[in-house]
């Protein structure tokens, strides 16, 4: 009887020699299993798969599998101290990665799974220090897509997954997002068409009686029942989230925030300069000045910055103008993505 090789064999052969990455296109509405079952198959193996989520695409690998998460890392050039989000098919697995769900993490998973909150608690000790860089935490979320909780319930294991752009640059929100930044460093990439919602999750601190926002996203303080304004008040002693501390969604041009109403007027003047700029706003391009998408409101901008900021570069442009939206709600988020973009 042929033996089924185990994760190292496989490892050592087909998965690490691989030079090719297999897109596999699928009904975001109706998944189809077959279709997708040789990603979930690679993914048990240790081999890398790009999926859609509500929010952006991710890279997934068998959160387990150290030399696996490893190559996460590796195909992204992200820093090692910077944890995975781990991704359920269902809430009833938090209890196989962590240790303690405490009665908020329970209300929280109720309330918002399937959906963007990643939930911090205490992680399963066994879980690779590659997954959790290193700390006594884990972050856990089951994702608000049919293609994710398809590929998930496939593969059967606990799927460690950062967005699936090389580090630094605009998340993906699309499948040609990620090829454009991960290519062949990736085993299949599932394309499952646009994200819904275009900015991550929201990560939250759970293990006391109410939630601590690590990382503003798409779940909003106000949804959370917190103080929509949080000043500089305590956050705990781990601060926030380790990856807001690193540069973030920068494109390879000059972005500039125009305030509330001023956005066309802003791109105008420096299009006299000679510029080649790229607006992100309300209105409509003014002449001589293109249009990347209109975004009325936070949702519009969340839904469309990362593809626009991707756009830009694409069109070579010098620089992208992007109007503010009110910093309530998921402008709180999206605004964070924006400065973040602009200081780059
Ligand atoms: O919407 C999302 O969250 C997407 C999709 C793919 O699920 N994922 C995503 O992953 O944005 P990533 O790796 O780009 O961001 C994960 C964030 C980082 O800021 C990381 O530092 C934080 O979650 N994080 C992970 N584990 C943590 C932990 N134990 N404690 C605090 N923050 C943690
Ligand atoms: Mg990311």
């Amino acid at each position: 009887m042929q033996a089924w090789p185990n994760v190292g064999d496989f490892r050592g052969g087909a998965l690490e020699s691989a030079l090719v990455v297999t897109v596999l296109s699928v009904d975001p509405s109706r998944p189809d299993l077959r279709a997708l079952s040789p990603a979930a198959g690679a993914m048990r193996l240790g081999g890398l798969v790009a999926f859609p989520t509500e929010t952006v695409y991710g890279l997934g690998a068998h959160a387990r599998d150290a030399a696996s998460v490893a190559r996460v890392f590796a195909a992204k050039g992200r820093p090692a101290d910077n944890p995975l989000i781990v991704h359920l098919h269902a809430a009833h697995h938090l209890t196989d990665v962590t240790t303690l769900v405490t009665p908020l993490a329970l209300a929280l998973a109720e309330r918002w799974w399937p959906g963007p909150l990643t939930i911090v608690l205490d992680a399963d000790p066994t879980l690779p220090a590659e997954t959790t860089g290193g700390l006594p935490t884990v972050a856990v979320r089951v994702p608000d897509h049919p293609v994710a909780l398809a590929l998930l319930a496939a593969a059967d294991v606990p799927v460690a997954a950062p967005s699936a752009n090389r580090s630094g640059r605009p998340s993906p929100t699309t499948a040609a997002h990620v090829l454009a930044d991960l290519g062949d460093a990736v085993d299949y990439i599932v394309d499952g068409g646009t994200c819904r919602v275009g900015v991550e999750s929201t990560v939250v601190d759970a293990r006391g009686a109410v939630p601590i926002v690590l990382r503003e996203g798409a779940v909003t303080r106000e949804a959370l029942g917190l103080d929509p304004d949080p000043g500089d008040a305590p956050t705990g002693d781990t601060a926030a989230s380790p990856g807001t501390r690193y540069r973030h969604y920068a494109p390879d041009c000059a972005v500039e925030v125009a305030a509330v109403g001023a956005g066309a007027a802003v791109a105008a003047r420096h299009a006299e300069e000679g510029r080649r700029v790229g607006l992100l706003g309300p209105d409509p391009a003014p002449e001589g000045i293109v249009g990347l998408a209109r975004t009325p409101d936070a949702a519009a901008l969340a839904r469309a910055l990362y593809d626009a900021l991707r756009a830009a570069e694409t069109a070579g442009l010098d620089l992208v103008v992007i109007e503010a939206v009110a910093s309530v709600g998921l402008g709180r988020a999206v605004m964070d993505r924006v400065h973040r973009a602009a200081a780059g």
